[in-house]
């Protein structure tokens, strides 16, 4: 029997699946059924459930010490800052947070912060684009285009949204007057489309020409989600700020934002935070996850896990329809794909939905050659019917 959920807000379309356990690429659930986990709670589980290292670094960290606030000293967190700031590729400083939305929160107060002490508040415009998914707090909420999130909580903060991936469109709409422009990689939410080539180059180019900030939103796609630590690493774009969050914390709540040391510079004590950002528990989780996938040869172990499983889903539904970069895939289908969600749970898989009538596979990071094949078999018999 599902979980009593009446005293919950009804504010999720919940499939009617309860999970209690996880191995690797494994799910189980309250009735004692197997799963493959194809979905990896929205590209969060980046090395799969339980897995050792990263169980035992939380269970030692939570018998020392969980919490303590940012009025402290924090060990753990000034380590994982050095870790990603390292591997940031410019120089960095990160501020940690909980969640996506605020580390994209936390870019959008930078970029205006910015705006305001370096160019006296001469720049109002915030440019963002088509089909675009940074968050639900009101902030973040106003860089996400999709109406449906929007509308019902007008008016929103200043946003301007261009065509995703049109250059020309972009070369168009710059000038002076931009403070900053935010882009996902690859847009998940929206259906998982790669930014085209050359696209975040450009856009690298415009913000140079206009003295503007270059914010690259990696929730979804970073911490080598896309076989590259850093998806924009695709395009060799180097960002001003780059958000994370979902995989970085391996399943505990952590987002960060790194931002270059210009930027960083402008934010002074007491300017912004929060209580829980980077304590000691999700840190130490969060440097088990980035040991583990920030490395080159994991790295390419995921590109070429994608690719193996973007052959498979190319033969199940023909070249076209398939998209993706890395272990972030997307499939084409004609209609809503809520049906094959459901058929694929009963044959034993779990996918999910993105927009435009996509099917979305983002497996842990740590999948197996042979869990993907049979996620690809479980698939194609959950379409057969
Ligand atoms: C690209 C992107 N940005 C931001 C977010 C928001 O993250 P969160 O749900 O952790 O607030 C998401 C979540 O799906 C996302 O995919």
């Amino acid at each position: 029997m599902l979980p009593d959920d009446r005293f919950l807000v009804q504010n999720y379309g919940r499939q009617p699946v309860c999970f209690v356990r996880g191995e690797g690429s494994r799910l189980w659930d309250d009735q004692g059924r197997e799963y493959l986990d194809a979905f990896a709670g929205v590209a969060v589980s980046a090395l799969g459930h339980a897995h050792p290292r990263l169980t035992a670094t939380i269970a030692r960290q939570a018998a020392t010490l969980v919490h303590v606030s940012n009025h402290y000293h924090i060990r753990e967190q000034a380590d994982l800052a050095a870790t990603l700031a390292r591997q940031a590729g410019f120089p960095a400083r990160v501020l940690f947070c909980n969640t996506g939305t605020e580390a994209n929160e936390c870019a959008y107060k930078a970029v205006r912060l910015w705006a305001n002490v370096v160019h006296g508040g001469g720049k109002p415009r915030m440019l963002a684009f088509t089909g675009s998914f940074h968050g639900r707090t009101m902030g973040a909420l106003s860089l996400t285009h999709t109406a449906k999130y929007r509308e019902p909580f007008a008016p929103l903060l200043p946003c301007e949204f261009l065509p995703f991936g049109d250059l020309a469109a972009a070369e168009a709409a710059f000038d002076a007057g931009v403070a900053g422009v935010i882009i996902e990689p690859v847009q998940g939410e929206s259906g998982v489309h790669p930014t085209p080539p050359g696209f975040l180059a450009g856009l690298r180019r415009l913000c140079d020409r206009h003295q503007a900030l270059l914010v690259v939103d990696e929730i979804q796609t970073g911490m080598a989600r896309t076989g590259r630590p850093f998806a924009w690493q695709h395009d060799g774009a180097i960002p001003d700020i780059m958000t994370l969050a979902k995989g970085l914390g391996g399943g505990l709540p952590i987002g960060a934002a790194v931002m270059g040391e210009a930027v960083a510079a402008l934010i002074k004590p007491g300017l912004h935070g929060t209580t829980f950002g980077g304590n000691p528990l999700a840190c130490a989780a969060a440097q088990v996850v980035a040991d583990t996938v920030l490395d080159p040869a994991f790295c390419a172990a995921v590109a070429t896990k994608g690719e193996r499983l973007m052959a498979g889903l190319r033969r199940l539904f023909g070249a076209g329809a398939v998209r993706g970069r890395g272990l972030l895939v997307g499939v084409q289908l004609d209609s809503d794909p809520s049906a094959l969600v459901a058929a694929a749970r009963t044959h034993g898989l779990v996918v999910g939905p993105a927009g435009g009538n996509t099917l979305r596979l983002a497996p842990p990071l740590t999948v197996s050659d042979g869990d993907l094949d049979e996620m690809v078999a479980r698939l194609g018999r959950a379409k057969a019917g």
